[in-house]
């Protein structure tokens, strides 16, 4: 092994050095493409086993994922090339369906000189070697270094375009790949977008590149366990039909926020398995969504295994990225990242370069000297200058020396004044047809594809890439990157310009009207190879109808765009695109506007409503609304009216909600459509719950419900079962409540509605908690605490911890109750949740009275009260449970009148809203007050009334209380049946009992004195 850990070896008449990549055959360069000679050096080293073609695929291409043909393609220029050479042996065999072995007998030789620094290779592989930027490497290398031992870094390589930025950073990675085998490697690229940038553009390329590298396996079982909103982007790694499910569950309602916080926490996950190296190139680029991510990083990088390298351009940066500008200057503030701003080089660099591609040569040492004065050292213009040299015939080999054949002086005449004129002397050079096919390529970006150019150029596809290999391997004005599928399940190889100056420098040749036709026929081209799958490309296809002034198309393609960003929750991009989208709006034909302004005032309207700005979603559906009445299209106007009567309801404007459903529902009557008139009885049902019309609310959702379930209509379906399950639920008809919110949870998760999905949960865990099922109540809520809290759902954040507090209390313990509630109320006033406010503050005062802390009791009670003096929201719902808190503490205080009177209210309206829990529970109180009063068959008669109010509608954790009270008054009355009374309850305690898994927590519950009472009296022999 030489010096950087690289062997030389010999078979046959031929001799392959690892480190100078260079393979010789009887002392003749054997000319391989960078790709062979890889293939070659792997199998080589494993000479003699077969080596499969993943394994092959993996060291060959580890970032990037190509068809096997590839494969199939370099072996067979592997063997010609041998071939040629020596063709009395077999070097390389098949073995079929699995693999190649490589059979010739391999020597390994003593090891070749030290390498120059800096690196070196072949006059074959110019563009790895890399001069005069060893400083710059020896940071890199010791950021790398840092990262290792544990301090993750984030720096920046900067310059101008062409200064080295990517001929810097792809040595650094060459580096880490060789020194660092283990090192998980991923780069991203950020493409020049015109306005309309996708959301994480670079970073999904990244992850893509991780996915089908060698750590493969590992990065997918990490991302699926760790961040699976993400894996939602990679439906082909993750997206069995079982798997997707599983996914949409648990990724229902996902916010931008989760998403970030779970790709560090997965790369971190990664970076304590071994280091990781995330690498993005041209920043200037980025989109806002990627920076927020690199913020994300870096408020973590310090303890991780992580390296963050980058590349941008200061200028571009200055002028047109405005978040990557902020984002930098926090960091430099904070001291976060670092940045190597790159110089020129020096005109011993240059002599260097020379020496290193051109060995050995007999160059007039002013050749460097010229270089330098003419390029100032600015290295894509040295290395263009260079290149025409070669190209022009001025540099050739002449016998085993490359030399100059013409006189400097004349090249000093010759040579362009600036990079750009350079590269504009290098494009004139190219003939007619290259020329054209260069410029047109240049239509598509920084990267192009050879079937959308063939059918630009009307060719051959196989012809064009006969002569792209050519303006590659011999004119370097393009890179071939591989050969890929595109959506439709055509194949294509795809190119990248040499560098992005020379995409700009061709496209700028265009005459303005060729420009615009060849941007809409790219646009057109895409479609047909991509349609499939608009939204993800619709940034791309949206830009080249823009320039291709086809609007009409532009506008479809910024709300694909639009549609994508929401559905990878990137709602702020979303409205940006639609935003954009109707500033085109002007330019499309006058009869299609309205119909495309109705619907971009749909779509952003509802990326509004998703992230609760209220207001502006309540301006886009008025603007919908109007362009409805301006087109006079009655079910438009429907769903405008619809669409501003769910915001109205989630912003508790209620009146204004009941105005707009109820004239949508005239509507909908009017045209006599059933699937609009549930649409809009969902949201009158909705109210008329909140407000208390109950009787009328329940036969609305159960109209719903039928009515879409015949018409197939999920939407509505959903909202209803939701609703209604939740009705059930306060109705005390928990297994009906049951059922139907499991219907409404499957629904949600299927149409990814997070609210809902928590909504469905929460009252799941409710009604399971009455049935006397804690633990599983408990899992619910537990599960729906995590989902709120990873999608930043404030609203039930701050609903399930009181919830998690009755449970505790209704099992005797009043510690956690009270840990609980105050958490509640913590969490529901910094969120500023006045529901959770309400219900914490009366938990709070059912605790206190159990604590006999009468004074603030009623500090808590009053609190409530005074909220709900001012808020219809859900007050008849609020007023039963403050009510029966208030009896009770009355009755703790012995004021019988005062607890009675509240017994009594809470009777009236508890019937009324037939919540026949609070029916009995009123009942319960009542006979409390009466034996306070030693008036034991008046108590009695309530709680029989009690008991036959549950026996329609049980309720065990009140029926136990009830049957035990039950069981003490007839003792008082010397009733025999008293025991008979105490044994129901106990039944039910051990039901109960029976149903908490915490061990802790059900000894704690079964030696509750009111337990241990049951169990006594009830002469049931029972294990304490
Ligand atoms: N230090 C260097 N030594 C040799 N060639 C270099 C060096 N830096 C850049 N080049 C060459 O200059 C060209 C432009 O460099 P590149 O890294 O693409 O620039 P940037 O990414 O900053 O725009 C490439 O062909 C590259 O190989
Ligand atoms: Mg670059």
């Amino acid at each position: 092994m030489n010096a950087r850990g690289y062997g030389i070896y010999e078979f046959g008449p031929f001799r392959l050095d690892q480190a100078e990549r260079m393979l010789s055959g009887a002392g003749q360069v054997v000319a391989l493409s960078p790709k062979a000679l890889d293939l070659l050096i792997a199998l080589v080293t494993k000479a003699g086993r077969v080596v499969d073609k993943e394994e092959l695929m993996r060291e060959v291409w580890p970032d990037t994922f190509v068809e096997e043909n590839n494969l199939t393609v370099n072996i067979s220029a592997l063997r010609r090339a041998l071939g040629s050479v020596s063709s009395d042996q077999d070097y390389i065999q098949t073995a079929p369906r699995r693999g190649y072995r490589f059979v010739a007998r391999v020597r390994q030789a003593a090891e070749s000189a030290p390498l120059a620094p800096g690196g070196t290779a072949s006059a074959e592989t110019d563009s790895e070697v890399l001069v005069g930027r060893e400083p710059e490497l020896h940071i890199l290398e010791s950021f790398l270094r840092d990262a290792v031992e544990g301090a993750g870094r984030m720096i920046f390589i900067t310059g101008e375009p062409g200064i080295g930025k990517t001929a810097l950073s792809n040595a650094f990675l060459r580096h880490v790949r060789s020194r660092l085998p283990v090192a998980a490697i991923c780069r991203g690229r950020c493409l020049e977008q015109y306005g309309a940038s996708e959301p994480y553009l670079p970073v999904l390329d990244a992850l893509s590149n991780l996915l089908s590298g060698t750590a493969g396996k590992l990065v997918a079982d990490v991302l699926r366990s760790r961040a699976p909103t993400w894996c939602l982007q990679f439906p082909a790694v993750f997206g069995s039909a079982d798997g997707l499910e599983r996914l949409y569950r648990e990724t229902v309602g996902a916010t931008k926020e989760r998403m970030l916080r779970e790709l560090v926490d997965a790369l971190g996950t990664l970076a304590s398995a071994a280091p990781v190296v995330l690498h993005f190139e041209d920043l200037h680029w980025a989109d806002p969504s990627s920076i927020d991510l690199l913020r994300r990083l870096c408020q973590d990088t310090e303890k991780q295994r992580l390296l963050v390298t980058g590349t941008f351009r200061p200028a571009d940066v200055e002028r047109s990225n405005y978040p990557l500008k902020i984002f930098l200057l926090e960091m430099q503030a904070h001291k976060q990242c670092e940045e190597i701003a790159l110089g020129l080089l020096t005109q011993p660099h240059l002599v260097t370069y020379l020496d290193t591609r051109f060995a050995p040569n007999r160059f007039d040492p002013e050749l460097a000297a010229l270089i330098h004065r003419k390029t100032e050292g600015q290295p894509l213009f040295a290395t263009s200058l260079i290149q025409f040299l070669v190209e022009r015939g001025d540099i050739a080999r002449e016998g085993d020396y490359w030399m100059l054949t013409r006189l400097l002086s004349e090249l000093d005449l010759e040579a362009p004044v600036n990079v750009r004129k350079m590269i504009r002397k290098k494009v004139d050079a190219l003939d007619s047809e290259d020329r054209r096919a260069m410029e047109y390529a240049s239509i598509q970006g920084e990267e192009f594809t050879s079937v959308v150019l063939a059918g630009l150029l009307e060719v051959d596809e196989l012809g064009l890439e006969e002569r792209l290999d050519r303006l590659d391997k011999i004119h370097r004005l393009i890179q071939t990157l591989g050969e890929e599928e595109l959506p439709d399940g055509t194949f294509t190889t795809r190119y990248r310009f040499a560098h992005v100056l020379y995409q700009n420098d061709l496209y700028q040749d265009l005459v303005n009207k060729r420009r615009v036709l060849l941007h809409r026929q790219t646009g057109d081209l895409l479609i047909r190879y991509c349609g499939d799958q608009a939204p993800r490309f619709a940034t791309q296809f949206a830009m080249h109808f823009e320039r291709g002034r086809n609007f009409a198309r532009t506008v479809e393609f910024l709300i694909h765009a639009g549609d994508h960003g929401r559905q990878i929750n990137a709602n702020d991009k979303a409205v940006d695109h639609y935003s954009r989208a109707l500033s085109f709006v002007p330019r499309m034909s006058p009869d299609e506007q309205a119909s495309r302004l109705f619907a971009i005032y749909q779509k952003r309207g509802a990326a509004y409503l998703a992230t609760s700005q209220f207001d502006q979603a309540v301006k886009d559906f008025t603007s919908m609304l109007d362009q409805a009445r301006a087109m006079n299209d009655r079910t438009r106007e429907h769903s405008a009216l619809n669409a501003l009567a769910e915001v109205y309801f989630y912003s508790h404007r209620l009146d204004e909600l009941e105005e707009c459903a109820g004239e949508a529902l005239r509507i909908a009557r009017y045209l006599g459509d059933d699937r609009l008139r549930v649409e809009t009885m969902v949201f009158i049902a909705m109210r008329q719950d909140i407000v208390g019309e109950l009787g009328q609310a329940k036969c609305n959702l159960d109209d719903t419900i039928r009515v879409a379930r015949a018409l197939d209509f999920r939407r509505a379906l959903l909202d209803a079962l939701a609703w209604r399950g939740q009705l059930h639920f306060f109705q005390s008809e928990y297994e009906c409540a049951q059922e139907v919110l499991r219907e409404a949870l499957d629904l949600a998760a299927e149409l990814r509605h997070g609210p809902l999905f928590l909504q469905a949960q929460f009252f799941l865990g409710l009604s399971l908690g009455n049935m006397g099922r804690f633990s599983e109540a408990l899992a619910v809520l537990k599960g729906a605490t995590a989902l709120a809290r990873l999608n930043g759902d404030q609203y039930w954040q701050a609903k399930i911890p009181n919830c998690i507090a009755w449970i505790y209390r209704e099992l005797e313990d009043f510690h956690q109750a009270l840990k609980y509630d105050l958490e509640g109320l913590t969490v529901a006033r910094a969120s500023k949740v006045r529901e959770a406010e309400t219900n914490s503050l009366i938990n709070l005062g059912c605790d206190l009275t159990h604590a006999a802390d009468a004074e603030k009791t009623l500090e808590s009670f009053g609190g409530a009260a005074a909220i709900l003096e001012s808020d219809v929201w859900c007050r008849w719902r609020f007023t039963l449970r403050l009510h029966a808190g208030f009896a009770a503490h009355h009755l703790s205080r012995r004021e019988l009148d005062k607890a009675a009177a509240y017994a009594r209210l809470l009777l009236e309206s508890a019937t009324r809203y037939e919540a026949r829990k609070y029916v009995a529970l009123a009942h319960k109180l009542l006979a409390e007050a009466a034996c306070e009063r030693h008036a034991f068959a008046e108590a009695e008669d309530h709680l029989n009334a009690a008991l036959t109010q549950l026996a329609g509608y049980p309720v065990p954790i009140l029926m136990w209380r009830i049957s035990s009270m039950l069981g003490r008054v007839r003792l008082q009355r010397g009733d025999g049946s008293a025991a008979e009374a105490f044994e129901r309850a106990s039944t039910i305690v051990q039901m109960i009992a029976s149903n908490v898994d915490d061990e802790k927590l059900r000894t704690s519950f079964l030696a509750a004195p009111a337990v241990q009472e049951v169990f006594v009296r009830g002469r049931t022999f029972h294990p304490a």
